[in-house]
This record gives C-alpha cells, structure tokens and sequence, in this order.
C-alpha cells in the first residue's frame, strides 16, 4: 500500500457521550479524509462539530471507536499523531499579554522547532496572514479578525501537513473573510495541506471545499462532493416581484402545480423542482393576470438543501 492510500483523517464508530449532561453528542460516526482534501463537516448549533474536533486533536476524548491520524492510532500514540496536526480551536486561547511573535515562536518550541528557525519562520507566516504590522503587539490589542489569523499563524508553524479549524471565520468581516478563504486555499493547493473546517456558512463550503459532511445532532445525514450536493439540490426556492393586484389570490388557488406563498401585496414566494421551469411558472402566471416584475432565488442552492435536510 502506498502513503497516499492512508487517509489523513480516518474516525471508525466514534461515538461520545459527555456524562455529565447525558448528551450524545456524536452516534457512530464513520469518516475518511484524504489526504489532499479540503472538507468541510457542516451543521448547526449544537451538532456536534466542536466535539469531533476536539477528539481528533486530544481535547476531548472519545467514549467509543478508533481514530487514527495518517495511519496512526490515537489511542496508541497521540504524540505522533498530533504532530501531523495544526488546530485552530473556535475560542480564542493564547496569552493575551503575549505578543503575537512569542506566542507564535513558543508554539514551535513545544515542537522542538529553536528560535533561531522559528523566529524568521513565525515573521514570514505573520507577514503572509497580513500580521507583519503587529509583531510586537500584544494579542489583546488585536481585533477579532486578527486574533482569527494569529490562531492560524500559530497552528502552522510546526509546518503541520493537517491543518483542522473549527469555524475559523465566525465573526469576521466579509473582506476579511475573502483573505482567509484565499490563504486556506493557497496553502492547501501549493502545500498540499489536508483542511478540515467546520463551519454554518454554506458559501464557504461552496468557494472553498471538495468536500463535505452535513452533522445533525451527532449523525453524519450527508456526505458528499460539494458538487453532488448541489447537484442534489434538485429544489430552489424563489421569490417572485409582481405588480400589485388583487388577481394573485387566486392565482394562489387555481394552481396545483406551483406552491405560491403570498409574502406582502407585491411579492410571492415560490419552490422550483427539478420537474419544472421557470419559463412553466412565468406562463402560468401570464395566464392569471400577473405581470412579473423580478424573479431571484431566495438562497443559494446549497442553503436550501441543507435546510430541507435539517427540516427533516
Ligand atoms: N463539555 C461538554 N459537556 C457537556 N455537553 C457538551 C459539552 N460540549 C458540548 N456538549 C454538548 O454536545 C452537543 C454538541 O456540541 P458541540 O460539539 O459543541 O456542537 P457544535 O460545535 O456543532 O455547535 C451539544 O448538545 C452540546 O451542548
Ligand atoms: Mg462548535
């Protein structure tokens, strides 16, 4: 067998049971990450992507089943294996007297990595996630943002070939979050880093991943290509303008075709299959006398897969 046949990330039935409340947090979840790939495990609140997480980078441990980290087995050598690792936790955990250079520098240290190798290394990493400005500050004078970015500087300067975050861009702004997406994408491209996110944002998973598993309440209930999943996203839901007119209630009821939602006087909501068109709807409501002024799709098509998912 060679190397690239062993998955980056392998999970065979984990499940966890946090004793104290009684949450299952995660029911037998069974998942391989190649190596190479960048994987999105998407879901709501309370799903369980923290928790899986966590088990992958020591944080939490599992009540049941094996993982094992580019062939490694967790359970017989976590030392090993989290040196594959790079971990971007979701709250933010470094000295907040420290400045960002120390704690990137400190961070090598428990790896082996001396000064003299992470210094320049910690600058260049800084410099590139746009911190160069902000080497001798002290963490807590950052912004959200950039406190989001030293998390990342800091996880990558054991040069780890398995970089996991969990929600790196909760609470970064929309410019900010374009140069996060750019760097991850460079580093998994032109490094070939593995990237396991999590993440609620569907247009991350869109821009940024190959892959993804949708987790609801401790189940994996979809694993795809991001490319099937929309593929799969056989409905659409559209929100129609119209020229005010007292003939739309009606038109709501004449059809058994269309499921129209009045919204307010002037526009109506409604679910495209993958057995109808828009050409079939603009006809039909030609023929009741209403004049379509716009037409635009409610959200993006993977957001309607996944609500219907959690829907169910
Ligand atoms: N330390 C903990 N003790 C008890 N319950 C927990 C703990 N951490 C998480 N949970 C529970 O486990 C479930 C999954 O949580 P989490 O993994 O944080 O989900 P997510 O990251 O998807 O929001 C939730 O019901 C949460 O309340
Ligand atoms: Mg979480």
């Amino acid at each position: 067998m060679t190397n690239s046949a062993i998955p980056a990330i392998k999970l065979v039935s984990v499940s966890k049971l946090y004793p104290s409340k009684g949450v299952q947090a995660l029911k037998d979840i069974n998942l391989e990450i190649q190596e190479g790939e960048f994987f999105a495990l998407l879901g709501a609140n309370g799903a369980g992507k923290t928790t899986l997480i966590n088990i992958l980078t020591d944080l939490v441990t599992k009540t049941t089943g094996q993982v094992e980290i580019k062939g490694v087995n967790t359970d017989k050598d976590f030392v090993t294996a989290k040196t594959y690792l790079g971990v971007v936790p979701q709250e933010f955990n470094f000295g907040i007297f420290d400045s960002c250079l120390d704690i990137c520098v400190t961070q090598a240290g428990y790896y082996g990595i001396n000064r003299e190798i992470a210094i320049p290394r910690a600058k260049q990493i800084l410099t590139d996630l746009g911190l160069g400005g902000k080497l001798a500050s002290p963490s807590r004078t950052l912004s959200g943002g950039m406190k989001r970015r030293l998390m990342i500087a800091r996880s990558l300067m054991h040069n780890p070939q398995i970089l996991i975050l969990d929600e790196p861009t909760a609470g970064v702004d929309v410019q900010l979050r374009l140069g996060m997406w750019n760097y991850l994408q460079k580093i998994n491209r032109e490094n070939g880093v593995t990237i396991l996110l999590t993440t609620h944002y569907l247009e991350e998973v869109e821009a940024l991943c190959t892959r993804a598993a949708i987790i609801k309440d401790g189940e994996i209930v979809k694993l795809d290509t991001v490319k099937n999943l929309l593929h799969s996203a056989d409905k659409e839901s559209y929100i129609i303008e119209f020229v005010p007119t007292p003939l739309v209630a009606q038109a709501v009821t004449n059809t058994s075709k269309f499921e129209l939602v009045v919204i307010d006087e002037n526009s109506l909501e409604v679910e495209i299959g993958s057995k109808q068109t828009i050409n079939d709807l603009i006809q039909y409501l030609t023929t009741q006398k209403i004049t379509v002024k716009s037409l635009r799709p409610k959200g993006n098509r993977l957001e309607t897969l996944f609500i219907n998912i959690l829907k169910k």
